[in-house]
């Protein structure tokens, strides 16, 4: 049996690279775990709540509108401030962007991704039969300007963006997200912005909410309400959009998991209170790494923000090989720059998944 060259050439999940990493730890060091952009603690009891109880309920075990709940979009669109025939309910951002991508390309054209770039996505435009144009981030990791008109291509289709960022943190200011929209809207391509991160920033940080046609947001309710195991994300998009998506859900999922997105509604309804209180624990964790990690020789934190910060180290190894440095001398599991495609000499730390004890011994080993 034959499988095909465009599913051969996708990387492996990095997840098994950070696996076989994990492994190498020393059995006398506990393990620094800085590797997986998932929350460590559970959801509020207002959303186990609802799950508990969506799963006595024998509605629950049918099916649901391809598009979502209507509660659960409605709830959406008011707080996204968006009529609701421009929500879709998705199993996960990682299927918002599938389905979207779906929908915006065709095989063969080209998506611009600025790079560093959240692995999941170039592996998705790969397995679609996208060209992926790579657009290297700044010194400081922001968006290259210099650098697009280059870049763009006369089928360049889509252009994506994830703010806060994956893998580096950065967070791109509202008038550069404005300005890629302009641009966007100039090429007549859309402007995917992925916003998985966003509650993790102040509310001022955050784009405000712009109307255009060529603007596509990808949410995930995974970080914000500790669901990620549930699977619901949602894309918010021009109704013509929204239409084709349905169609491409229908297929793929027929609906996001029904017990998912009744603890999503749950998490609107009553955890606000509980996520900014989330958010400020992340935040001063970030404030803790910088300080621990602040005139360590040679190391410089390129980015950070939401949950992730950009590490240069010192030296000339590659970043596989400083992982792995990293997990066998220090017991530190930290991804390096290369799943990211980036031949930077960096690796990601997800310093949101430590306390402030483990990002305290996190400093204390860098500097042993
Ligand atoms: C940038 C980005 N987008 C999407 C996802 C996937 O989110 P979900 O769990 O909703 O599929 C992640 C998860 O790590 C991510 O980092």
């Amino acid at each position: 049996m034959k499988l095909t060259q465009q599913i051969r050439r996708v990387m492996p999940p990095p997840v098994s690279l950070a696996n076989a990493l994990r492994a190498q730890c020393p059995s006398h060091i506990d393990l620094l775990d800085l590797s997986q952009a998932v929350p460590g603690y559970p959801p509020c009891q207002p959303v186990i709540n609802a799950g508990v109880a969506a799963l006595c309920d024998p509605a629950t075990h049918k099916y649901a509108p391809a598009l979502g709940f209507e509660a659960l979009r409605v709830a959406h669109a008011e707080a996204e401030g968006v009529p609701v025939d421009q929500v879709a309910i998705t199993a996960g951002c990682n299927q918002a962007f599938a389905a979207t991508l779906q929908c915006l390309a065709e095989r063969g054209r080209s998506v611009l991704v600025p790079t560093p770039y959240y692995f999941n996505h170039q592996m998705t435009l790969s397995m679609q039969g996208f060209q992926v144009i790579e657009w290297p981030c700044r010194e400081d990791m922001g968006l290259d300007w210099e650098a697009l008109p280059n870049l763009l291509q006369p089928d360049t289709c889509a252009i994506v963006l994830v703010s806060p960022n994956n893998p580096t943190g950065y967070v791109t200011p509202a008038d550069d997200i404005a300005r890629l929209l302009r641009v966007a809207e100039q090429h007549d391509c859309a402007l995917v912005l992925d916003e998985t991160y966003r509650d993790f920033i102040d509310a001022v940080q955050r784009p405000t909410t712009i109307a255009s046609d060529h603007l596509i947001r990808l949410y995930s309710f995974s970080k914000a309400y500790a669901i990620a195991g549930e699977r619901v994300g949602s894309v918010i998009a021009a109704p013509a959009l929204i239409q084709q998506i349905e169609k491409v859900i229908d297929c793929w999922a027929i609906c996001a998991p029904k017990v998912g997105q009744i603890m999503a509604l749950a998490g609107i309804g009553h955890a606000g209170d509980w996520l900014s209180d989330w958010r400020e624990r992340i935040q001063a964790r970030e404030r803790l790494m910088l300080n621990e990690l602040a005139g360590l020789a040679g190391y410089q934190v390129a980015s950070s923000g939401a949950y992730f910060a950009w590490l240069r180290y010192p030296g000339d190894r590659s970043s596989t090989a400083e992982a792995e440095y990293w997990i066998k001398e220090r017991g530190i599991l930290a991804l390096p720059a290369a799943v990211f495609g980036s031949a930077e000499a960096a690796l990601r730390l997800a310093f949101a998944n430590l306390d402030e004890a483990g990002i305290t011994e996190l400093g204390r080993r860098l500097r042993a």
